[in-house]
């Protein structure tokens, strides 16, 4: 039986060549990455570089060259905010975004004149991409999506967004989705996108990257050695070096393509998950916080109990049914304002592949008995 159900902080279990892959780097084959010349070095790199392709074509590009690795989505969200030279102008967001893109925002907005407002949307915090024009003003510069929200699992409509956004650059959060749901970068012409390896992509912690379109219009954020063009003080102008500055997490990123090399075969059904969804909607003493529609709903719920404190109820579920889950506002104070959850937040439920019927009807009946 798998009880964890906190795969929006990380995803666990992973597939086994993870470990099989990093502990073949580590004990046997070991070696830096794009430094030094000889076999040992060779391997490590093309294992990074194989991975750079496998992940272009997980997120819907054929630019794998565009694709940078950082350490996680927050740093890829860091890099991007901080690289485009954002001043005196607008932003939109999502309304359910996450502290990774608000708080560099909030920086940006008290240091830099920035102003951002949220894209209209409905109750469940689904973008209504039919009114965007109400919002865009003429010194909107950029327009912000969290893909897939890691409270309520909704899933924005990418395409419409952006085809009613003109012009104005799209720079997606792909830290919940990518894994779980279809992505299209070139097809969706998206500008900017920052991800994470260690949750729907079922690598280790401590492995994520970026995508830029045009990566004149980012300046770096970390400044030091890529091996190359080592006689002058200045970053290097070409890719990847110029935004991949220091030893990268060669490990987890050879555990990141032993995730992708060998993805399995999901347990459950998206109808499953509906049907789980719906019994669960059902309980009386429990309201649940998902997307309106099922179309758009991806692996993530929350709940909150009438009676229960979410923590308390987090606390019941982990000592009666060692069911694992988090409670509180994950990193999302927006969202929940937005879901009207805010500031106690919820008790979130967040699925994986590995999650079978059987768990999610042992999940109902803990939930039912509460
Ligand atoms: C929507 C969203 N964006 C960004 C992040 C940050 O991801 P990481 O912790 O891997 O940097 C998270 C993590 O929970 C998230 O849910």
């Amino acid at each position: 039986m798998n009880h964890y159900f906190d795969n929006a902080a990380t995803s666990f279990p992973k597939p086994k060549e993870v470990s099989l892959y990093m502990s073949d780097y580590i004990d046997k084959q070991g070696g830096t990455y794009g430094r030094s010349a000889y076999p040992r070095v060779f391997e490590a790199s093309a294992n990074v570089e194989s991975l750079r392709e496998k992940l272009a074509s997980f997120l819907g590009t054929k630019n794998s060259s565009q694709i940078f690795f950082t350490f996680n989505a927050t740093v890829g969200l860091n890099t991007l905010l901080f690289g485009m030279d954002l001043h005196d102008c607008h932003i939109l967001t999502s309304p359910l975004e996450h502290n990774a893109t608000m708080r560099p925002l909030s920086k940006l907005a008290k240091e830099k004149n920035i102003t951002f407002d949220y894209l209209p949307h409905g109750s469940d915090g689904k973008i209504d991409a039919s009114k965007i024009d109400s919002v865009l003003k003429s010194s909107t510069r950029l327009i912000i999506i969290n893909h897939q929200s890691n409270i309520n699992g909704v899933i924005q409509p990418v395409q419409k967004i952006k085809a009613a956004s003109g012009r104005i650059p799209v720079l997606l959060d792909l830290a919940q989705s990518a894994g779980h749901c279809d992505i299209e970068l070139d097809n969706w012409d998206i500008d900017f996108a920052a991800f994470t390896g260690h949750k729907g992509l079922l690598g280790p912690t401590g492995t994520g990257g970026i995508y830029i379109k045009d990566p004149d219009k980012i300046e770096p954020l970390i400044y030091g050695g890529t091996g190359s063009n080592s006689d002058s003080f200045e970053m290097p102008s070409f890719i990847p070096d110029k935004y991949e500055a220091g030893t990268p997490n060669v490990a987890g990123l050879t555990g990141l393509l032993g995730a992708l090399e060998n993805r399995p075969v999901p347990l459950h059904t998206h109808e499953d998950f509906i049907e789980l969804l719906d019994n669960i909607s059902s309980i009386p003493q429990l309201t649940i916080f998902k997307a309106k529609n099922s179309n758009n709903q991806g692996p993530v719920f929350s709940i909150n109990h009438c009676d229960y404190s979410c923590s308390e109820m987090a606390q019941i579920l982990y000592d009666k049914y060692m069911i694992e889950t988090r409670s509180g506002l994950h990193c999302a104070p927006l969202a929940h304002k937005t879901l009207g959850t805010f500031p106690s937040g919820t008790v979130r439920f967040a699925l994986s592949v590995y999650h079978a019927k059987d768990d999610f009807d042992y999940l109902l009946s803990a939930l039912r008995s509460l």
